[in-house]
């Protein structure tokens, strides 16, 4: 039987998890991520876990018609707080909103352990998981950026470092992808400088907001000047 054909996105949250990890997938609906996982050689071991039962249930039947029962064990839970972490290295969170992804890692606090390797995925708001990660002691490794049409996703690579530090707004909208030299992220760049003109122009026309402005058209600026050095 063929593999899994995974979506772009997920395909490059696959990318982000290392050879031969022992995989948790968190809100992992049909377990297309770990199947593939499992199927391609990646890891041989690896959680499902879903809060819903209806995800868990297609799960199931995933893990069934691939025949990978032994490899993929499916666990209920709301974020961690059921799954056993004592072998996991890799946690995956992915296709949530950035909220969500920053609540259930602030759940769980085996997450503040180094050998723990995050990759989160947010469908909105990777700004405040970049500023939640940073607040809280972890560090962002590596970024990804992929562009599927008209949507833009970054990908995360983070574990826990034991320094809080603070970031800045400008990092916040483009994090580490900013080190990559790869089309997409060249294109997540330009649309970032975008979205900040637009909230800039969008401060300037407010009554009371006009001085906010500033701060945005200078953080547009020097991501102006990251996508034009070369
Ligand atoms: C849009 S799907 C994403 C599926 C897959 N991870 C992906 O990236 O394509 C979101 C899944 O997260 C699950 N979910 C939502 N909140 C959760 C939580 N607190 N803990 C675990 N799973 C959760 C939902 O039931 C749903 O199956």
């Amino acid at each position: 039987m063929d593999n899994i054909k995974l979506s772009r996105r997920l395909l490059a949250v696959a990318n982000f998890v290392r050879d031969k990890a022992v995989v948790a997938d968190i809100g992992t609906d049909h377990a297309y991520l770990p199947a593939y996982l499992v199927k391609s050689g990646k890891v041989d071991l690896a959680v499902a876990s879903d809060i819903n039962e209806g995800p868990l249930k297609k799960a199931a039947e995933t893990v069934q018609k691939y025949n990978l029962e032994q490899n993929v064990k499916l666990v209920l839970s709301n974020g961690l707080n059921d799954v056993d972490l004592n072998d996991i290295t890799d946690i995956v969170i992915a296709g949530m909103g950035g909220e969500l992804i920053c609540q259930i890692i602030d759940n769980c606090n085996e997450l503040l352990d180094s050998s723990k390797n995050l990759i989160l995925q947010p469908m909105t708001n990777a700004a405040a998981v970049r500023q939640y990660l940073y607040q809280k002691g972890f560090k962002i490794l590596k970024e990804a950026a992929v562009i599927d049409d008209k949507y833009t996703y970054c990908i995360i690579r983070s574990c826990y470092y034991g320094k809080s530090a603070q970031t800045s707004k400008f990092f916040e909208y483009i994090g580490k992808i900013s080190e990559n030299t790869d089309d997409e992220s060249k294109e997540y760049l330009r649309r970032q400088y975008i979205r900040v003109m637009n909230i800039a122009k969008g401060l300037e026309c407010s009554k009371n907001k006009k001085s906010e402005a500033l701060e945005y058209y200078e953080i547009a600026k020097r991501i102006s000047e990251i996508i034009n050095a070369d």
